[in-house]
């Protein structure tokens, strides 16, 4: 199986990947962005812990070795600023990229650098044709990264996972093809 690289970049922002190794940062960085994440990610919890953070970064590590998905920290002139990745669930010859960043770091184009790193990667996987970016349709910051990358619009539907506190329960799809 042909996997994306450890380490990805796009201007001043790095992608590399989680590893087990990572849980007391992955946790520091939760635990910072807990208010910002609240309203868009359902595991964004006030419970949020040690815990949770040992279980996520060793799920990347199964994630990239069985091919399902490729989970990066995202760093942003060096500083661990949030975390992006790859995720094999739209069917054959597709990849979601998926994101959040540190509120200490919004507003500067980290997300979209990191989505557009993400977007050369998944292109140079054989057999990667499209890559979609998915989120709700309350969303607006979300729905500006893969509106400035030139992502088209490719519809709405029904959230396919558990809400978040501030989803609407529509999902607006953006595309890009090879
Ligand atoms: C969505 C998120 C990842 C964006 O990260 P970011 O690094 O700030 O993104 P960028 O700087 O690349 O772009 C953000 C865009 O959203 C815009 N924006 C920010 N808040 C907004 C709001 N409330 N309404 C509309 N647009 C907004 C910014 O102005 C910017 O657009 P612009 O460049 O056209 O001005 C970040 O806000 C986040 O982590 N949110 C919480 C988690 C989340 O929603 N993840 C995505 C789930 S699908």
């Amino acid at each position: 199986m042909k996997v994306p690289p450890e380490y990805l970049s796009h201007a001043s922002v790095e992608l590399r990947r989680w590893r087990a190794a990572d849980a007391e940062l992955a946790g520091r960085l939760v635990r910072e962005s807990l208010e910002h994440l609240r309203p868009w990610m359902p595991w964004a919890t006030d419970s949020y812990g040690p815990a949770d953070a040992a279980d996520y970064v060793r799920r990347c590590e199964d994630s990239w070795a069985d091919g399902s998905a490729f989970q990066y920290l995202v760093l942003a002139g060096g500083q661990p600023a949030g975390s992006a990745g790859l995720m094999a669930r739209i069917g054959a010859g597709g990849l979601e990229i998926g994101y959040w960043v540190h509120p200490g770091f919004t507003g500067r184009g980290v997300a979209t650098a990191a989505a557009a790193a993400l977007t050369q990667a998944a292109f140079a996987l054989p057999g990667i044709d499209h890559v979609e970016i998915h989120h709700d349709a309350l969303n607006l910051a979300s729905g500006r990264v893969p509106a400035k990358l030139g992502f088209s619009p490719a519809g709405t539907g029904p959230a396919r996972f558990e809400l978040a506190p501030g989803d609407s329960g529509t999902t607006r799809v953006w595309r890009t093809s090879r």
